[in-house]
């Protein structure tokens, strides 16, 4: 039985969409590094050496099209990709929608969603964003409504400082903005993967003075 806000590493092969993203090469590397499979999801060819070299094993995809052969085998799913406002709806939504049907159909039950603050009321939102944040919103909802055992994690804005790898999390976090390295994010999402307190949960984070462990763990007894 672990200790409290210990993580017990069940998940041995992950699959990290957008991979190539900023998020993602944080996640790449730290899954990577470890003793488990980054399956390092790229939509281009010329992509892959740069993930092998993070200790990535890539596979080529997009979220747009099959993604049958990136699903296959893996024991969980980090949602990380993202549309950068080009396609909300197409890549934010659908293609996250895409990605949890290829995950249901191949039996991968785990999937953490890299989700946005704002996303719980999109109308609220600053107009500029509102397409994506709608986007986002739709894509966890179907997500919770899916069988997958999921969890939604939605940052502030994000940020290229150092990871200082305390966080503050919570339901609703009663802010209208805020920030966090995308470091600290890649790791709340890494944590998350096996760390069943936050399993069903959705959840917002910022930078904060709590261990990303002792932050997940207050959400759940929230
Ligand atoms: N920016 C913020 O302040 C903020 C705040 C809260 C939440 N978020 C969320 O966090 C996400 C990650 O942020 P980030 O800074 O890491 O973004 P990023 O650097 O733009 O990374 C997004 C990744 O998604 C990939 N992608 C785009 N379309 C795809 C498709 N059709 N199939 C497969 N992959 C696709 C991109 O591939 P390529 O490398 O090939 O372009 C890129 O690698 C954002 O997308 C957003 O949803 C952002």
């Amino acid at each position: 039985m672990p200790a409290s806000g210990e993580v017990t590493i069940v998940s041995q092969s992950i699959l990290i969409a957008g991979s190539h993203g900023q998020v993602g090469h944080h996640i790449t590397e730290i899954l990577g590094g470890g003793n488990r499979t980054a399956r390092a999801m790229v939509r281009k060819e010329s992509q892959t050496e740069e993930m092998a070299a993070l200790g990535g094993e890539p596979v080529v995809a997009d979220l747009t099209a099959d993604v049958d052969h990136a699903v296959e085998g893996c024991d969980a799913i980090v949602f990380a990709a993202g549309s950068g406002g080009e396609d909300v709806y197409g890549v934010d939504r659908d293609g996250a929608i895409n990605l949890i049907d290829a995950a249901s159909e191949a039996g991968v039950d785990r999937f953490v969603m890299l989700s946005s603050m704002g996303a719980d009321d999109p109308e609220s939102g600053p107009e500029p964003l509102r397409d994506y944040l709608i986007a986002k919103a739709e894509a966890d909802e179907y997500l919770r409504n899916s069988e997958l055992n999921y969890t939604i994690v939605r940052p502030g804005e994000l940020t290229n400082e150092s990871g200082t790898g305390e966080i503050r999390a919570g339901e609703d976090l009663g802010l209208d903005s805020g920030d966090i390295p995308r470091e600290d994010v890649a790791q709340t999402l890494v944590t998350a993967i096996d760390f069943e307190p936050v399993y069903g949960e959705t959840f917002e984070i910022l930078s904060g003075e709590e261990s990303i462990e002792d932050a997940l763990e207050a959400v759940s007894s929230s």
